[in-house]
């Protein structure tokens, strides 16, 4: 494996282990390489009131643009199955606010990982507002 994408599905796997998830027991963390070259990370954070849940994904994009991080190069999404678990539909939509062409990185507990983009995950976007491009970020 690319050895920036193994430091990335590391730290995912570590932040995992922080994952407030007491009613799905899934865990699962995410790893997020800013422009920057820091790595932002975030978990799921689970509610009794169950649609208020904040997934992993989401979780490490508020971390980032809380720091002043908002141009990503990579994501890691690490979660302890046996094969690796893509994004949610809302992570998604939120992580290509900052761009198409954000590399994601899938693993499970085992050693084989799924790489694709953000663009291959969203095929027919909706980015009206932000283009996904936006010169704002
Ligand atoms: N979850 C994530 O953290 N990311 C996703 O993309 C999908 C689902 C979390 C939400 C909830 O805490 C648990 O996984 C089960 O759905």
């Amino acid at each position: 494996m690319d050895p920036m994408h193994a430091r990335l599905v590391a730290a995912a796997r570590d932040v995992a282990r922080h994952s407030y998830s007491p009613y799905s027991h899934f865990a699962v963390g995410a790893a997020l390489l800013g422009d920057d070259g820091g790595i932002y990370c975030g978990t799921n954070v689970e509610n009794a009131s169950f649609g208020l849940s904040l997934c992993a994904e989401r979780s490490a994009v508020s971390r980032a643009v809380a720091e002043g991080v908002t141009r990503f190069r990579a994501l890691a999404v690490v979660t302890d199955t046996d094969v690796p678990t893509p994004p949610c539909g809302a992570c998604r939509q939120v992580l290509l606010e900052f761009g198409p062409e954000l590399e994601v990185i899938l693993a499970g507990r085992g050693e084989d990982v799924v790489l694709t983009t953000i663009a291959e995950l969203v095929p027919h976007p909706f980015t009206s507002f932000t283009g996904a491009d936006t010169e704002s970020r």
